[in-house]
C-alpha cells in the first residue's frame, strides 16, 4: 500500500492504496464518486474524463489511464464538483454553464458519456473560449457516444461558450435528432 494525499471536488483526502490502483477506480470505489464512470478501462471512450492539476495547469485526463499514486499532492475535479470548480461559492447549487447548456441542449440521450463528455467539453472551452464546430468535434474525438447525439452535443458547447463570454445562446432545438459522428 502507497499513502496518498490528494484534493478531489475541494475536499483533501489521504488514503493508502495499492500501486497499481487505477484512478477511476479509487475515485469510485474509495471516494463514493460514482458520477465518474467506467465505459470502456482500455482509454478508448473518455467517459472516466476528469480534470487534474499537473505541471501544466489542470487538464483533462481520462482517469482509466491514471494510476491512483500520480494523483498524490494534485487536485482532482469530478462531474460532482464541476460546479463548483473555481471556488464557485456564488454559484450556490446552480450548475456548471456546461452542464446547464447539456440539459437545455438536450445534448445527451442515456447519458453514460455525458460526464465525461462535459469534462472534457470544459477544458476545451478552457483553452479555446469561442471554437468553432470543427474545433468543438475535434476537441471532443476522445470522447464516444453511443447514442450519437453528437450534433447536440456540438451545439451545447457553442451555447456554453457564448454563456461565459456572456453572449446570447442559440435557441434550444426543437426535435433532438442524432447528428453524425465527428
Ligand atoms: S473508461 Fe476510461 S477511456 Fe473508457
Ligand atoms: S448519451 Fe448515450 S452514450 Fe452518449
Amino acid at each position: 500500500m502507497t499513502r496518498i494525499s490528494v484534493t478531489v471536488d475541494g475536499v483533501q483526502y489521504q488514503d493508502d492504496v495499492e500501486p497499481r490502483t487505477l484512478l477511476v477506480h479509487y475515485l469510485r470505489e474509495q471516494l463514493g464518486k460514482v458520477g465518474t464512470v467506467v465505459g470502456c478501462d482500455t482509454s478508448n471512450c473518455g467517459a472516466c474524463t476528469v480534470m487534474m492539476t499537473g505541471t501544466s495547469g489542470r487538464h483533462s485526463v481520462k482517469s482509466c489511464t491514471v494510476l491512483a499514486v500520480q494523483a498524490d499532492g494534485r487536485e482532482v475535479v469530478t462531474i460532482e464538483g464541476l460546479a463548483d470548480m473555481n471556488g464557485g461559492a456564488d454559484r450556490a447549487g446552480r450548475l456548471h454553464p456546461m452542464q446547464q447548456a447539456f440539459h437545455e441542449q438536450h445534448a445527451l440521450q442515456c447519458g453514460f458519456c455525458t460526464p465525461g463528455m462535459i469534462m472534457e467539453a470544459v477544458d476545451l472551452l478552457e483553452a479555446n473560449p469561442d471554437p468553432t464546430d470543427e474545433q468543438i468535434r475535434e476537441g471532443l474525438e476522445g470522447n464516444l457516444c453511443r447514442c450519437t447525439g453528437y450534433q447536440n452535443i456540438v451545439r451545447a458547447v457553442h451555447a456554453a461558450a457564448a454563456a461565459t463570454r456572456g453572449a446570447e445562446p442559440e435557441p434550444a432545438p426543437e426535435d433532438v435528432v442524432p447528428g453524425p459522428q465527428p
